[in-house]
């Protein structure tokens, strides 16, 4: 049975009844409602001209996120709240985020400007109980996915410092709350529009019943990979299977010494609560993963499920020999991560299965991890290589070497040679120099647009370097010392 799509916008619940299966929210914005003020830019994530802030209940509290809507589905609305640039100001003023930025001249041709006003307001709500003004990492954070090619950045970061020195405006959560939870179903939900479906199940076992019945249906978590699908490839999806309201796979835990994280857990979630274990190893990545709106929107489980060569979890998570739990009709299983990837875009997973959840251990006694990824672009920017490293350094020896690299081949893969040279060996010059060309044998890299092969060869056996500067036994190197930006960052702006 089709059911109208139901979300809260401009004061009541808003429905829609007649849209595809695949249309953005943007385009439900600007083609249906007539509301022009949200831009499309790049219609890819790319440049945060659409930025909305989405709204919904988790645990009963009101969660508020910026997200792209030229990538986001409409029917993926259903049960929330949609915020836009035309939502904020009152009937006789600006609000303090539009205000400063008028101030502090925040915008020249204005196209980007809703979409920068819309991720102000995403930090000025997360800094609404705080008298302090955003540090400039968090604004640097916040704007990680918004493009101005004409003002420049810094008056708009001007203005993301005084928009909380002006009056404040506090956002009414409490009565947010009562509009999200009458909109809430108890059962599934289910959409269909000439001939196409979207669903929504509420559980576990609905979602596995769904795919066994549908498996050819394209499962959609964050959308900020399918969502290209549809706005630059046209593709038809058919059929829909939604993870976004399966409660089980929203959980992070901690069960058998490991952090077993949902698959639909959000990827900025999913970084948060691994960054609280790993935090000098896996902040910058964290950061530097695509942008905030993206990481609000992607999860952990899209990310390793696409069995993307360039993702940059992939890496990091062989390297610390994490697990993914599969589900569906050989029943749960739990595999080594690198065991998923059998060759380019093939998978060990059988279309009636699901990415449950994945599974990362915590550090262990001696352990020495690092992290590195090398893109064009501090954030917003896909790796040319990712590279991870993993020990027990003993006595000046290392065991337990695990090596994974992504942009090396057509999978994320471990680098079994170079493990091999130092697998027992003293942790010295000379066993990383055998390490170092043993990678050779390991990759023969591709040149693409991001990098040449050569270049993709070279930079990857320096990281390899790098993570025996940073860990030696003798005069190890602090990581500012290794790293590019934090050497070329000023500390006013580190700040
Ligand atoms: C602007 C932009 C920047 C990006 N930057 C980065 C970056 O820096 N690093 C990086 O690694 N990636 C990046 N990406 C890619 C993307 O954001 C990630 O791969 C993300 O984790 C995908 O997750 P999702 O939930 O959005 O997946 P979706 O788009 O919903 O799905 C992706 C694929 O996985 C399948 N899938 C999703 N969840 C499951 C599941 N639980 N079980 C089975 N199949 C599933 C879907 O069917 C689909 O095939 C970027 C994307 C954009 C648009
Ligand atoms: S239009 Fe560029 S990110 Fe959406
Ligand atoms: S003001 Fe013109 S692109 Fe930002």
């Amino acid at each position: 049975m089709s059911e109208p799509i139901r979300f809260y916008y401009r004061g009541s619940t808003h429905s829609v009844d007649r849209s595809a299966t695949t249309q953005t929210v943007l385009q439900h914005l600007r083609e249906d409602l007539h509301c022009t003020g949200t831009k499309e830019g790049c219609a890819e994530g790319d440049c945060g001209a659409c930025t909305v802030v989405i709204g919904e209940l988790q645990n009963g509290q009101v969660s508020l996120k910026s997200v792209n809507s030229c990538i986001q589905m409409l029917p993926t609305l259903d049960g929330k709240a949609l915020f836009t640039v035309e939502d904020l100001k009152n009937e006789d003023s600006l609000h303090p985020v539009q205000q400063a930025m008028v101030e502090c001249h925040g915008s020249q041709c204005g196209f980007c400007t809703p979409g920068f006003v819309m991720s102000l307001w995403d930090l000025y709500l997360k800094n609404e109980d705080s008298a302090e003004k955003p540090q400039r990492k968090q604004i640097d954070d916040a704007l990680s996915g918004n493009l101005c090619r004409c003002t420049g950045y810094r008056p708009i970061i001007d203005a993301a410092q005084r928009m909380c020195e002006l009056p404040r405006q506090k956002f009414d959560r409490a009565a947010l709350a009562g509009a999200l939870q009458s909109l809430q179903r108890q059962e599934s939900f289910s959409y269909s529009h000439n001939g196409q479906s979207f669903h929504a199940p509420r559980t576990l076992a609905e979602l596995l019943a769904l795919k066994a019945e549908k498996p050819g249906a394209c499962i959609l978590a964050g959308s900020t990979d399918v969502g290209l699908w549809v706005t630059k490839q046209m593709r038809d999806l058919g059929d829909i299977i939604y993870l976004g309201q399966v409660a089980e796979l929203k959980q992070t835990k901690l069960k058998d010494g490991m952090l077993e994280i949902g698959a639909s857990v959000s990827l900025n979630d999913a970084y948060q609560a691994i960054c609280e274990h790993y935090p000098e190893q896996l902040t910058e990545l964290w950061k530097r993963f695509a942008s905030l709106p993206i990481r609000n929107a992607g999860t952990l489980g899209g990310n390793v499920a696409n069995g993307s060569p360039i993702g940059d979890s992939a890496p990091w998570l062989i390297a610390l020999g994490a697990e993914v739990v599969l589900n569906g009709g050989r029943g749960r299983l739990v595999m080594p991560l690198e065991k998923l990837y059998l060759a380019y875009q093939k998978k060990d997973m059988q279309a009636d299965e699901i990415v449950e959840a994945v599974r990362v251990p915590l550090p262990a006694k001696n352990q020495i991890f690092r992290t590195y990824k090398l893109a064009k672009r501090f954030d917003q920017d896909i790796s040319a290589v990712c590279a991870a490293f993993s020990a027990t350094l003993n006595d000046g020896k290392v065991s337990n070497v695990r090596i994974a690299y992504g942009g090396m081949a057509a999978t994320s893969k471990r680098a079994g040679q170079a493990e091999a040279a130092l697998e027992g060996q003293p942790w010295d010059k000379a066993r990383l120099e055998a390490a170092v060309a043993a990678l050779a044998q390991d990759y023969a890299p591709l040149s693409d647009m991001r990098a040449s092969s050569e270049y993709r060869m070279k930079t990857a056996q320096n990281l390899l370097r790098r993570f025996w500067l940073e860990t030696r036994a003798d005069a190890p190197l602090a990581a500012a010392a290794v790293n590019a930006f934090a050497s070329a960052t000023p500390a006013a702006v580190q700040a």
